[in-house]
């Protein structure tokens, strides 16, 4: 999925939220193995939410809008396959929030990161208080929101904001990469994989771990896991199909 609003960045605005969701809505998880989301153009992955659509907006406009977002992310960090954001140059605001919606992040080296809200007098409204926390720490994710301070991509790599970086070139080669070796290996077993990750985070651990428990014995009721193991037994190799 391609994000492209070239007049502002790749801003997002209502219609594009809309058209996001309808499009995630299509996606064909029997399909398709893996998603990567990216921006259109060398610049910005999303440079955040539309400023000139919130500058008139009331608190119920506000509460809409912000909803409308974490909507369409909520769908991304939920959707069955995995999602790879593959993040080049501006990912400020609800850019980085919707990079924090998907599975996995990459940049390239022109990469920036931030929560400029509380500089417009908001504060992150795509579930940005919540998700950056879990993935850099408190510590971070409060000196990144209080602050409103943008940080360079060798920076985010070191607070786990991101994977990897690349060249803005290499950008879509290697999130293909990840995304060629996920679709690899057994989809049930990975979205399986997918739903106890982000289960268990808001579990306790004895909760967690029948979650896990759970879903560990339904792999066996698949054929990719009866056609997997017994080609390794075998040292031979088998073609995922999803059933
Ligand atoms: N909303 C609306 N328009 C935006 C935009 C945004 N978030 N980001 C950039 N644009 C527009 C600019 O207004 C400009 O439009 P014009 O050509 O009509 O003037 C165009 O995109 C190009 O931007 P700049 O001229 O500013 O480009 P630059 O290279 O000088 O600066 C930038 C790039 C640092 C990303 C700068 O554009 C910027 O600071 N943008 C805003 C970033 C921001 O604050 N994002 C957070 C928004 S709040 C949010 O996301 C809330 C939430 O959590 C839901």
């Amino acid at each position: 999925m391609t994000i492209s609003v070239p007049k502002s960045l790749n801003a997002l605005n209502s219609a594009v939220l809309t058209e996001m969701g309808q499009f995630i809505d299509t996606v064909d998880c029997k399909r398709f193995r893996c998603m990567i989301i990216t921006g259109d153009g060398e610049k910005s992955f999303v440079a955040g939410a539309d400023i000139s659509e919130m500058s008139t907006l009331d608190p119920a406009g506000g509460m809409a809008f912000g909803r409308r977002g974490a909507d369409v992310f909520r769908k991304i960090e939920t959707l069955p396959i995995p999602v790879i954001a593959a993040v080049g140059g501006y990912a400020l605001g609800g850019g980085c929030e919707l990079a924090l919606a998907c599975d996995i992040r990459i940049c390239s080296d022109n990469a920036k990161f931030g929560q400029p809200e509380v500089g417009l007098g908001i504060i992150p409204g795509f579930s940005g208080t919540m998700r950056l926390p879990r993935v850099v720490g408190m510590g971070m994710a409060k000196q990144l929101i209080y602050s409103a301070e943008t940080i360079k991509a060798d920076e985010a790599l070191r607070i786990g904001l991101v994977n990897a970086i690349v060249s803005r070139e290499q950008l879509m080669e290697e999130a293909l990469r990840i995304a060629n070796r996920i679709a690899a290996n057994a989809p049930i077993a990975v979205a399986a994989a997918k739903r106890c990750i982000n289960a268990e985070f808001d579990l306790d651990a004895d909760k967690g771990i029948d979650f896990e428990n759970k879903e560990f014995g339904q792999c066996f009721a698949t054929n990719d896991q009866k056609e997997g193991m017994k080609a390794f037994l075998q040292k031979g190799k088998y073609e995922y199909r999803g059933e």
